[in-house]
């Protein structure tokens, strides 16, 4: 009696275990937080497929994501018991048979503002949507038009962009400073964001994780211009504050987008506050260095600067919090996506 209704018990858990698990595929849109390699097929100078990028991917090889490794999606990906790595969709290796579980519109260097996708000449998020469309008319040729519409509304959608908005675009551009204050920015960015989530919404996307923006003002080539202008070494602490004011914003539209919009369910998965934890703290989490990266000084390089031959690149990439300047290791990316696995994901499991 006992061993029965044990049984039926975990026959009970495990049909309820195998009807939520239905994330069929990730689906991923935004900058190079997340880009698998889009860049290598457009013709801007942001582009990372050659070493030492992906040397400690699978094979070593030079995909194009801006790491040592793997990128979160990847991560992600591999922790919903899907493919290890999630391809970028214009790499000429793979098509919608692969993509049908998991496929990624990202490019290196863009941003909600069709200005900042303007600066390196990329991908704009609105061409991303694009891509996105023609994904779907090909799923439904090959899936069947039901099979394709079940993968596109279970499907995780993971969108990770927004600090090139502020750096490469408000910070850099001149033009966008004389226009808007940094409190005007953030509201047309948010807007933009908003825009965003809906047109996806509207293609059949339904289930969201809308990431936040990094501690952007430690990020070494940020510490780099602090030091430049003779403020020492540290992070530059105003666009801590904006990266914290901007995340407070998206994380009240995601709320009100729960409310407004039927079935849809986006979570905010906020880095910041794990992120500054291991950069403060960088021996907790096993790391010897925090303020420079892995590649070359560490100081400013990424992209063709970050040269195979450059004699200061560190020989192991898991004692760095950033593999370039710019750009998390691998093993940092883990401990963001385990805890957004514990603290936002896990509602989709
Ligand atoms: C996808 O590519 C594989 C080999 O790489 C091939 O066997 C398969 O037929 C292709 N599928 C489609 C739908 O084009
Ligand atoms: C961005 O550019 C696209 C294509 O030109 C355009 O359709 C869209 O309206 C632009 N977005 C904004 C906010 O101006």
């Amino acid at each position: 009696m006992v061993f029965i209704s044990i049984v039926s018990a975990c026959l009970i858990l495990f049909s309820i275990g195998g009807a939520a698990a239905k994330v069929p595929a990730i689906i991923v849109f935004g900058d190079s937080s997340v880009d698998a390699g889009n860049n290598n097929q457009i013709s801007t100078v942001l582009k990372s497929n050659f070493r030492p990028y992906g040397r400690d991917f699978f094979g070593g090889q030079p995909t194009g994501r801006f790491s040592n490794g793997r990128v979160p999606p990847d991560l992600i990906s591999e922790a919903f018991g899907l493919r290890a790595f999630v391809p970028a969709y214009l790499d000429p290796a793979y098509n919608v048979s692969d993509f049908a579980k998991g496929v990624c519109f990202a490019s290196a260097g863009t941003g909600f503002d069709n200005a900042t996708s303007n600066v390196l000449n990329v991908i704009p998020l609105w061409k991303e949507v694009e891509y996105y469309k023609e994904y779907q008319t090909k799923l439904k040729v090959y899936l069947g038009e039901t099979k394709a519409k079940y993968v596109i509304s279970e499907a995780l959608y993971i969108i990770s962009l927004g600090t090139n908005d502020f750096l490469e675009n408000y910070y850099t551009l001149p033009n966008t400073r004389s226009q808007h204050t940094i409190d005007q920015f953030q509201d047309i960015l948010l807007g933009l964001a908003e825009k965003f989530v809906k047109d996806i919404y509207g293609l059949g996307a339904r289930k969201m994780s809308f990431t936040g923006l990094p501690p952007m003002g430690c990020l070494p080539l940020e510490r780099t211009t602090n030091f430049m202008n003779g403020n020492g070494d540290g992070c530059m602490d105003n666009y801590n504050a904006v990266a914290m004011h901007f995340n407070g914003k998206l994380s009240g539209m995601v709320k009100k987008l729960n409310e407004e919009m039927p079935g849809i369910r986006v979570v905010f998965s906020n880095p910041y506050d794990v992120f500054m934890q291991i950069i403060q703290k960088p021996s907790s989490f096993g790391f010897e260095v925090a303020s420079v990266a892995c590649c070359a000084t560490g100081m400013f390089e990424m992209g063709y600067m970050c040269d195979v031959l450059n004699p200061f690149t560190c020989s192991d990439a898991n004692k760095y919090v950033f593999w370039d300047s710019f750009h998390p290791t691998e093993k940092t990316s883990r401990i963001i996506v385990d805890y957004f696995m514990k603290h936002t994901l896990n509602q989709f499991l």
